[in-house]
């Protein structure tokens, strides 16, 4: 049996989840999508994304959303969840994915409509889980690569560290490990896992060599009260973003991106404009 999701807001994310779905020929049947913008702006956004490419389907505008390889795909353009038809249509799980709906009492309201379950594509507040399964099996299978290898050169288990097989194929319990080092393949390879390792260090040039002994520099994260601290250390750390006493730290009006092997250029902010430039250079000499 297929599960029957929905999404509400048919933006970069709900889209993405789409094609996800489509590319992947996984066992889905997507019963509907809700978004305010008119389908053949829709229709145009999935067929063409600057991203990912054209989409790999048949997709034109209908009077009620779209037609994707011949098979009608409703759109609704309702503002609050609680009016769409989820229950009529079966909906087993809705992506929310319109950026306004993240907390608890806002997204239970597509379970008023009749959902079962909701995926919340931002940071929640308030919800019944915050940590779901990995997106598929080489997800997981990194993870373990990465905790079993770290316990092979000495780290320790304080939390997690296992797969979570009764949740579902794709679970690796939230693991912390201790005295992890260097050598380890975490170290070096972003794990993309609910995985956290401690390091020691007994001063602040050593936390700053070690957290620059990376060819990588996309993001960092400190936490200090001390601002002379925060001034030296923000300026040492090799990397585009630095988190000061903050995790969450991505914004549209920030600059996104890295140094090192992070690459060039930035995403977001003015700067993420840069890349569709050209720079006309006027020299004017001579006038009367
Ligand atoms: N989980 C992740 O990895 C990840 C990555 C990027 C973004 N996000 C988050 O997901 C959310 C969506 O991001 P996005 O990049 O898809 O944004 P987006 O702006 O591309 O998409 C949002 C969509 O919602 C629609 N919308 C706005 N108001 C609506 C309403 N009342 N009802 C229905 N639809 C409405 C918009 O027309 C738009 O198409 C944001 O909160 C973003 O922070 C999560």
């Amino acid at each position: 049996m297929p599960v029957r999701v929905g999404s509400n807001g048919f933006g970069r994310i709900g889209r993405n989840v789409f094609r996800a779905a489509y590319a992947s020929q996984a066992d889905i049947e997507w019963v509907g999508a809700n978004d305010i913008t008119d389908p053949e702006t829709t229709a145009h956004l999935l067929k063409y994304d600057s991203n990912y490419g054209p989409f790999p389907g048949q997709v034109q505008a209908t009077d009620t959303g779209l037609r994707v390889d011949g098979k009608e795909l409703r759109i609704f353009a309702e503002r609050d969840p609680a009016a769409l038809p989820w229950g009529e249509l079966g909906a087993e799980v809705v992506i929310e994915s319109t950026g306004l709906f993240t907390d608890r009492e806002n997204a239970s309201k597509h379970l008023e409509a009749g959902a079962k379950k909701v995926v919340i594509s931002a940071p929640a507040t308030d919800p019944d889980a915050q940590i779901g399964p990995m997106i598929n099996i080489r997800a997981l299978d990194k993870i373990a690569r990465h905790v079993e290898d770290a316990l092979a050169h000495g780290a320790r288990v304080l939390a997690g560290g296992k797969r979570l097989p009764e949740l579902g194929p794709h679970y690796y319990a939230p693991t912390v490990l201790a005295d992890a080092t260097h050598e380890m393949l975490l170290c070096g390879e972003e794990t993309f896992g609910p995985v956290v390792p401690l390091f020691r260090f007994d001063d602040e040039a050593e936390a700053i060599e070690a957290a620059n002994n990376t060819p990588f520099g996309l993001a960092s994260y400190f936490y200090s009260q001390d601002l002379r601290r925060i001034d030296r250390v923000s300026r040492a750390l090799e990397a585009g973003i630095v988190g000061i006493n903050e995790g969450a730290l991505s914004s549209e009006a920030a600059p996104f991106g890295g140094v090192k092997e992070s690459g060039y250029g930035r995403e977001g902010s003015k700067y993420g404009l840069d890349d569709y430039l050209s720079i006309k250079y006027l020299c004017q000499g001579n006038l009367a």
